[in-house]
C-alpha cells in the first residue's frame, strides 16, 4: 500500500525525514542528486533511530596512505556507534550480506512523496 509521507517541498537536497507508516518507523532521504530513498530507521545493532545520525560519505583505498572520498550523501551514519549504510541498498559498508536495513520504494507525484510499505 501507498503512504503519503509529506509535501515534495519539505524534503529538500540532503535532508531526510522520519515518518510512521503502519506502526514502523522509516527515514525518507532526498540524496544530494535529488533522489528520493526510503530505509526502516531502526539501527540493527541497538535500534536508534537512523535519522538522528547523518548524511555523509566514505573513504576507501587500495593502499596505505591512500584514500578516495566517495558516495557523498549517500551513506547514513548511525548516531550511537557509527555503523554506515548505503542509502540506495539499505546494506551496511562493512558486512553487505549479512547487515541490513530494510529499503521502501518511494515516488514523487504531483508535489506529494509517497513510500510503498507492502
Ligand atoms: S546502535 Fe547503531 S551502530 Fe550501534
Amino acid at each position: 500500500m501507498k503512504y503519503s509521507v509529506c509535501e515534495t517541498k519539505e524534503l529538500k537536497t540532503g535532508k531526510m525525514k522520519a515518518v510512521t507508516i503502519e506502526r514502523k518507523s522509516i527515514v525518507v532521504i532526498r540524496s544530494q542528486n535529488g533522489k528520493l530513498y526510503a530505509l526502516r530507521n531502526v539501527c540493527p545493532h541497538k535500534g536508534p533511530a537512523l535519522s538522528d545520525g547523518s548524511l555523509e560519505g566514505t573513504c576507501t583505498g587500495s593502499e596505505p596512505g591512500e584514500y578516495t572520498l566517495e558516495k557523498m550523501g549517500e551513506i547514513l551514519k548511525c548516531p550511537w556507534h557509527n555503523w554506515e549504510f548505503d542509502i540506495k541498498t539499505g546494506c551496511s559498508l562493512f558486512d553487505p550480506e549479512n547487515v541490513r536495513v530494510k529499503t521502501y520504494s518511494v515516488t514523487e507525484e504531483e508535489g506529494t512523496v509517497y513510500v510503498q510499505v507492502k
